[in-house]
């Protein structure tokens, strides 16, 4: 089989894979051994179906692998999807994991003079400039977002910015850096995305796949 014509799923590292791999397997899909080894370096998989190969990924290029066609399926969290609105992938199942929510923190110890209300600027680090610019605009506030990829925790402490916007799931990392959470912008879970030229070019095996994950996120609920 050609490398070309080979469905290719796009899986995100990290906590979700631990939670995306139950129903990845219980929809029938089982990767070589390598993808259980922690000294492989190897990036991409075959499985147990010979035209099915799975790519390991960090969870924002999930979405771009997708949208561009590059991988047919994947797992992604609607924070992904939100932060950046491709036309290209289609979300038909929520997999009911990775539960956590998108919010805005603020140092426990802000002074009370710093009133939200009286805002035209805030400086927010953050993983997602678009949402939050979208999310401080509906309000009138103009968000300057500053990208930082991980540990934003630490930013307003060190007078990077004012605030952060993040992921939060039991609110230990806000709680042990000092911030608290003040206000949720979304719930987010993981869905199952699809190339939506994908869906019209192998229609069969697309809606067999998308079918597949359903009845696997039927049987775990
Ligand atoms: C996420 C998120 C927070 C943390 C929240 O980071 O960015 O830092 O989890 O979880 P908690 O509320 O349970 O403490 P993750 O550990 O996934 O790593 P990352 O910073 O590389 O995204």
């Amino acid at each position: 089989m050609l490398q070309q014509d080979k469905l290719v799923i796009a899986l995100p590292k990290g906590r979700i894979l631990d939670e995306a791999m139950p129903l990845v397997r219980a929809a029938g899909i089982e990767p070589e051994a390598a993808f259980d080894d922690p000294h492989s370096r190897l990036l991409r998989f075959t499985t147990n179906h010979p035209h099915i190969d799975i790519i390991r990924v960090r969870s924002f290029d999930v979405a771009t692998f997708v949208a561009f066609g590059a991988a047919h399926l994947g797992i992604a969290g609607n924070d992904v999807l939100m932060e950046f609105s491709y036309p290209e992938i289609y979300a038909p199942l929520d997999l009911g994991i990775g539960g956590c929510r998108l919010s805005v923190a603020e140092p426990d110890d802000i002074a009370a003079t710093d009133d939200p209300g009286r805002w035209s600027h805030v400086r927010i680090a953050t993983k997602y400039p678009e949402i939050t610019r979208r999310h401080f605009a509906r309000r009138g506030v103009q968000a300057e977002c500053v990208k930082l990829n991980g540990a934003m925790e630490l930013a307003p402490t060190l007078g990077l910015c004012s605030r952060i916007v993040d992921l939060v799931s039991s609110g230990a990392t806000l709680k042990a850096n000092g911030l608290k959470e003040v206000e949720v912008i979304a719930q987010v879970t993981s869905r199952l995305i699809v190339n939506r030229a994908a869906l019209k070019t192998r229609p069969d095996e697309m809606a067999g796949w998308v079918e597949a994950f359903r009845r696997a996120r039927g049987a775990q609920a």
